[in-house]
């Protein structure tokens, strides 16, 4: 029954106007709603958004809370949620078309491929919410703040642009300093407990998504990184 629903909102989410899909690894492309083949890259504010605001992405947005919230709270920004789960995509972009939301759009692909779907410097902010923490050593080069992810970020986010990583995970925490010490990049705020620190952005504690109701019931502490590529 579960795998059911799944496949409904696998197909409902390709009909939506706000949200692309690529299923290729090899020329990868965006699939419209209309099963057309579409090229945004460059183009998303002319295009897509309609403004010359800037773009915020959110990555492993799972059912986009970070998109939504930001949205609802930013009308002057345009946001895009990336996964590749189309069933967690769903719930995000349902929520925008029904709220007529049009500062949010979703693509549903590999993060992998992201350098292929936004023009260099066209995102001006990106967020990494509660990524999957690959436990073993021999799995980091899957995590999302592994060098080989920043090196597809740094051809798309504009030169002084930041990326916010939560997370619960140590390993991840961890994980990412090390790596942004090794590439001597620059780190803006460290928080290993957002519920003790000071002057944060409210929206760190007021937008929680689903992955942090759970850790939070497991009475693990959320951890906050900002730092720069460049
Ligand atoms: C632990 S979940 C977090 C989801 C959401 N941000 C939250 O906090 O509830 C991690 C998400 O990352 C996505 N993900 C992991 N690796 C990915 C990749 N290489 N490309 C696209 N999505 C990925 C998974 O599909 C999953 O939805």
């Amino acid at each position: 029954m579960a795998g059911k629903r799944k496949l409904e909102k696998f197909a409902m989410v390709s009909t939506f106007p706000n949200t692309f899909q690529n299923f290729r690894w090899e020329n990868p492309v965006l699939i419209n709603h209309e099963e057309k083949e579409v090229v945004l890259s460059g183009k998303w504010r002319s295009e897509f958004f309609q403004n010359e605001n800037p773009i915020v992405i959110e990555l492993a947005c799972g059912y986009g809370e970070y998109t939504i919230g930001l949205a609802e709270r930013y009308p002057e920004k345009n946001f895009i949620g990336v996964d590749i789960k189309g069933n967690r995509v769903y719930q995000g972009a349902k929520y925008a078309l029904e709220n007529e939301m049009s500062n949010v759009a979703f693509v549903r692909t590999d993060i992998r491929q992201i350098e292929y779907f936004f023009a260099a410097g066209e995102i001006d902010e990106i967020w990494i919410t509660f990524p999957d923490p690959f436990r073993k050593k021999r799995q980091a080069k899957n995590r999302l703040t592994d060098s080989q992810f920043l090196d597809r970020y740094r051809k798309i986010l504009r030169q002084d642009g930041v990326i916010h990583l939560k997370s619960d995970s140590d390993i991840i925490y961890e994980y990412t300093k090390e790596v942004l010490e090794e590439l001597k990049l620059p780190v803006y705020v460290d928080c290993d407990n957002i519920d003790e620190a000071e002057g944060l952005d409210p929206v760190l504690k007021e937008i929680q998504t689903r992955y942090e109701k759970i850790h939070r019931q497991l009475r693990q502490t959320i951890k906050y990184i900002q730092f720069g590529l460049n």
